[in-house]
């Protein structure tokens, strides 16, 4: 480790702190990504394969390389990188039941339906809502649709594929197992599921952070597990701009260590752990 500068990591690669905070600012402003100084360890670890795969020898080369405009397969694999995408079927059970319980039955007399999984990973997400909402209410004439977004292109090519191995699938209830998913004659380890679950989701690559080209408005939001990720100001930056794309009484559900704050919240209430309802009318501004 010859090459380190007095305030790098031991290691194979120099890592100085003006490196880290170049990387922790290109990561909030491309991604919302919040690295506080203490994850410097934990982001030499995680990048370190990155360096040796792309042949380089310090980050300062890294940084250089992602500055380049053709890196943007490079700038998701620091993403995906410093992030998980660590997700399972009913993850959070108590949210699917506060779909069939409270979003459900009003749902029943709607024509059009729209759910957002915003940040779905692999998948499973948009899937568990698929299926809850289809067990409830067949489509028939009904406008129903699921849009399932990510930032990570890969893991959007598995969402898309939708097969996962049996184990994953134990989290599914016996009954919905039997009804939609099936096994893969190829791939004997694999279930997948069925065209009426997949005909629901559309899924798309998308950054949470820049523009979102649609309209809306959604019955339901689920952003389960990615704020977890922003920084203060970019998680209430989300919560305002979720609330703008929900109709009023829609739900937007997070995750269990996620708290919604700032200038969003008077307009939300209450309706679950992690569970929120838009009002019609926004409540008192709460103190920040
Ligand atoms: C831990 S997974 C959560 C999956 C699922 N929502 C759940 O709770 O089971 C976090 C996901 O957020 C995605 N992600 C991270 N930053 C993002 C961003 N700026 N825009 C969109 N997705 C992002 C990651 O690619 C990853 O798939």
């Amino acid at each position: 480790m010859s090459l380190a500068s007095a305030d790098a990591l031991p290691g194979e690669f120099t890592f100085t702190d003006a490196d880290f905070e170049a990387l922790a600012r290109l990561a909030r402003s491309e991604f919302g990504l919040s690295l506080a100084s203490s994850k410097k360890p934990l982001v030499y670890s995680r990048l370190a394969r990155r360096l040796r795969a792309r042949g380089l020898a310090t980050f300062h080369d890294y940084m250089a390389l992602l500055d380049r405009a053709e890196e943007a397969a490079e700038r998701l694999e620091l993403v995906s990188a410093l992030t998980t995408n660590v997700t399972s079927f009913f993850r959070e059970k108590h949210h699917f039941e506060t779909l069939r319980t409270a979003l459900i039955p009003e749902l029943a007399a709607q024509k059009r339906i729209r759910i957002w999984s915003a940040g779905c990973s692999s998948g499973q997400e948009p899937f568990s809502i698929a299926m809850t909402l289809l067990h409830a209410l067949p489509p028939g004439a009904r406008d129903m649709r699921i849009l399932a977004t990510d930032i990570d292109p890969a893991i959007l090519r598995k969402a898309r594929a939708g097969r996962y191995p049996a184990e994953e699938c134990e989290t599914v209830p016996a009954e919905f197992r039997s009804r939609w998913l099936r096994p893969t004659p190829c791939e004997p380890e694999l279930v997948e599921m069925g065209p009426e679950l997949k005909a629901l989701i559309s899924f798309a690559e998308l950054n949470l952070i820049c523009d979102w080209p649609f309209a809306g408005p959604f019955d339901a939001i689920f952003c389960r597990n990615v704020a977890i990720y922003f920084d203060q100001e970019t998680q209430q930056r989300l919560w305002s701009r979720f609330a703008e794309k929900l109709r009023a009484g829609g739900f937007l559900f997070i995750g269990h260590s996620e708290r919604l704050a700032g200038p969003a919240l008077p307009g939300f209430g209450t309706a679950g752990v992690t569970t929120y309802r838009k009002r019609a009318i926004p409540g008192p501004a709460q103190p920040t």
